[in-house]
């Protein structure tokens, strides 16, 4: 079996994690009992790219026991827990001299040659075929396969110029060396019967290319199932942002004043977590609606431009680019905390701030990094810029990512096993499937549903046994 991650003997450890995280993953425990015998994914080749986690390792486990071949890579540099990435290498019934698990690809602390070489590995199966199926987080594996067969389509790979970010020239290398005449990209494409996608930054890259006429194949939006992004983005960050400050600094949050940019559903978390901590907290956002809300729920709403020079924690949750400049940066407290925990880098301008001048870099631990300006004032940035729940702690915890993780098995088995009923598009799962994931969380919270009486249910104009909502409703 091909495979690599750090150190395999890191795999017993990994293992009593998994087993923890199981009870606290009814959802996925659930589906794997329902479809034990049916094995709807049998034939499936699933190539995932997401946080290799604890969490992520029970997924990729009920997936292989649903019946697909699975092999993995991490979505960040940064994420991958070490001790699943090799349990999950070893495998429920394997040891570490004879692995019998999944071909995983990730560490934590890759560069970026490393990671885009991984996502390649897991996206090439023994003899060269492709996988038929993408789950993916954040959208880098089905970018690789669009842009790989674009080129070959356009039969030359374009050159990065000196304005594209490092890890464009990265992606640009990689696909020179394999764009070619065998034409592997455009065959993988050809294959794949449709990706499964995780997070609100993948969800958008997945429209723009289905507006342009330039998606491949159909593709099922995870993320705006109401039982991921109002309970993943916003319960999960609101456990883990503050997981991520602590570990990182152990500075006492309780007094500090905190910004966050970005009141979506991430922001909403990370906002009342601050605040449950003691911070006091500001917001700044775009949307005016956003702002109301965060008015109304107690937060002071300004621009960052107001509250730079006071602020001692500063969190991005926007999704959007340069939202901290360099300039930013220059003018805040000492010692003032610079996190991210949107998908990508570029919230922070880490490329400004490396290229201010007389700045110098003092790196304190793995993922924190002092820098010191020339005034003598310096600011700790968390994770160089990338996601700081997942950069500087372990994400979300099982339970949250179960809700995630069951909408992702049933969109996988949608798309694999209905293949015909999803021409090129992207889709959310249908409502009764959202309550369906919300209902295998109940039990183990000890919540009692009411049932509602047909009379009643006439009168709402609905089913007794759901859905309850019309597709309008926003929760
Ligand atoms: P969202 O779209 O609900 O929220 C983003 C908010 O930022 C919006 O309200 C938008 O108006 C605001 N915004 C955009 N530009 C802004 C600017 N210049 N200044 C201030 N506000 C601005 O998105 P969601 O679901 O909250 O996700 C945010 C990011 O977090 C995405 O990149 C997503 O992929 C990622 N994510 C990360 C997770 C993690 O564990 N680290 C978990 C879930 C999502």
């Amino acid at each position: 079996m091909d495979f690599k991650v750090a150190d395999l003997s890191l795999a017993d450890f990994g293992r009593k994690e998994i087993r923890l995280a199981e009870h606290e993953m009814p959802g996925l425990m659930a589906v794997r009992k329902e479809y034990a015998a049916s094995q709807p994914l049998r034939g499936a080749k699933i190539m995932g790219s997401l946080h290799m986690t604890i969490q992520t390792a029970v997924l990729i486990e009920t997936l292989v026991a649903l019946g697909a071949e699975v092999r993995w890579v991490s979505c960040n540099i940064f994420s991958t827990q070490d001790h699943a990435a090799a349990a999950v290498a070893v495998g429920p019934n394997g040891t570490v001299d004879n692995p019998q698990g999944v071909p995983v690809f990730a560490w934590k602390g890759e560069t970026l040659e490393e990671y885009w070489w991984c996502t390649e590995q897991a996206l090439t199966w023994p003899g060269g075929e492709g996988p038929n199926m993408i789950l993916d987080d954040g959208g880098d594996a089905t970018l690789l396969v669009h842009k790989g067969a674009e080129y070959e389509k356009a039969g030359a790979v374009p050159s990065a110029t000196e304005n594209d970010p490092e890890e464009w020239h990265v992606i640009i290398d990689l696909l020179t060396r394999t764009v070619g005449e065998q034409k592997k990209w455009t065959k993988i494409a050809e294959q794949i019967k449709g990706v499964t996608e995780e997070t609100t930054t993948g969800v958008h890259r997945l429209y723009e290319m289905f507006k342009s006429g330039t998606l491949l194949f159909p593709a099922i939006n995870v993320n705006d199932s109401v039982t991921k992004s109002k309970f993943d983005n916003k319960y999960g960050c609101r456990h883990s942002v503050i997981d991520g400050l602590n570990r990182a600094t152990d500075v006492l949050i309780g007094g500090k004043v905190a910004v966050v940019c970005g009141y979506g559903d991430v922001g909403k978390g990370c906002a009342d977590a601050l605040r449950g901590q003691g911070a006091r907290v500001i917001v700044t956002e775009i949307d005016p609606i956003c702002a109301l809300q965060a008015a109304m729920d107690g937060f002071q709403v300004t621009t960052l431009e107001e509250v730079v020079g006071i602020a001692d924690i500063f969190v991005t949750t926007t999704g959007n680019f340069d939202i901290i400049t360099a300039d930013h940066m220059a003018k805040m407290k000492h010692q003032a905390i610079v996190s991210n925990i949107g998908h990508f880098d570029n919230e922070i301008d880490m490329a400004g701030l490396t290229k201010t001048p007389g700045i110098v870099r003092n790196n304190i631990k793995p993922q924190v990094d002092e820098w010191v300006f020339p005034d003598g004032h310096s600011i700790l940035v968390l994770a160089e810029g990338r996601l700081m729940n997942l950069g500087c702690a372990t994400g979300h915890p099982s339970f949250v990512m179960s809700n995630s993780f069951t909408n992702q098995v049933i969109a996988q088995i949608e798309l694999f096993t209905k293949t015909e009923e999803y021409p090129i598009g992207v889709y959310t799962l249908p409502k009764h499937l959202d309550e369906k994931v919300a209902r295998l969380h109940l039990d183990a919270l000890g919540v009692k549903l009411t049932t509602l009486t047909k009379a009643q249910a006439e009168y709402i104009g609905v089913n007794v046994e759901g859905p309850y909502k019309p597709e309008h409703y926003r929760y």
